[in-house]
């Protein structure tokens, strides 16, 4: 069974679900008057982004991209690779980075001095997971839903080697699976 590849669970279903709410309402009030738009990094981030935009009471516009640093190691590659690009024109838009782990920082930090030579209003960034310990990039994310120490964790979108997306709540991948 899929969890039998887990150490330990880090975050609940119940804790995501609270969490992603309060999020939401914090953006909703945050973004009032503004011409939202919640920008996806693929693959991680779709469900978060699938909860997180339902729990926002405002007009807004979605997008994705796709960009690879990983491979099939846990460690940042440092190289970030465009794989899809936008598909919206960011001209006057007020964007929200949607991230499901904020790691080294160097793919999102990429990213948004790319995004931000687009003409866009503003960029901020919402992270489900941050791990501070190991920020080599200057960057901060302005949501953040949980600060998790230096484990290597899968669930809720997160993957190892592509699989472990679909546990429903955040776990802290066995040692054996990635070091055999
Ligand atoms: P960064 O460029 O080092 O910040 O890497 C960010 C990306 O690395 C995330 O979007 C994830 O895809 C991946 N990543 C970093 N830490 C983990 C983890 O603990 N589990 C799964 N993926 C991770
Ligand atoms: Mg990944």
């Amino acid at each position: 069974m899929l969890k039998d590849a887990i150490e330990k669970v880090l975050v609940s279903e119940e804790e995501l679900k609270a969490k992603v709410q309060e999020l939401g309402s914090q953006i909703t009030r945050d973004y009032q008057g503004k011409d939202l738009l919640m920008v996806s990094v693929l693959k991680g981030s779709v469900i978060f982004m699938a909860d997180l935009m339902r729990a926002i009471d405002l007009p807004c516009t979605i997008d994705f991209m796709c960009v690879s640093s990983y491979g099939s190691g846990t460690k940042s590659s440092g190289v970030v690779k465009i794989i899809k690009d936008l598909d919206l024109d960011l001209h006057g838009k007020d964007l929200l980075i949607v991230e499901d782990i904020l790691d080294s920082g160097k793919t999102l930090h990429y990213i948004t001095r790319m995004l931000a030579d687009r003409g866009t209003a503003s960029i901020r960034i919402a992270t489900l997971l941050d791990k501070p310990e190991r920020r080599t990039a200057p960057l901060t994310p302005d949501y953040s839903c949980f600060t998790i120490p230096d484990e290597f964790v899968v669930g809720y979108g997160l993957d190892y080697d592509e699989r472990y997306r679909n546990l429903p709540y955040i776990g802290v991948l066995k040692r054996e699976v990635y070091e055999k």
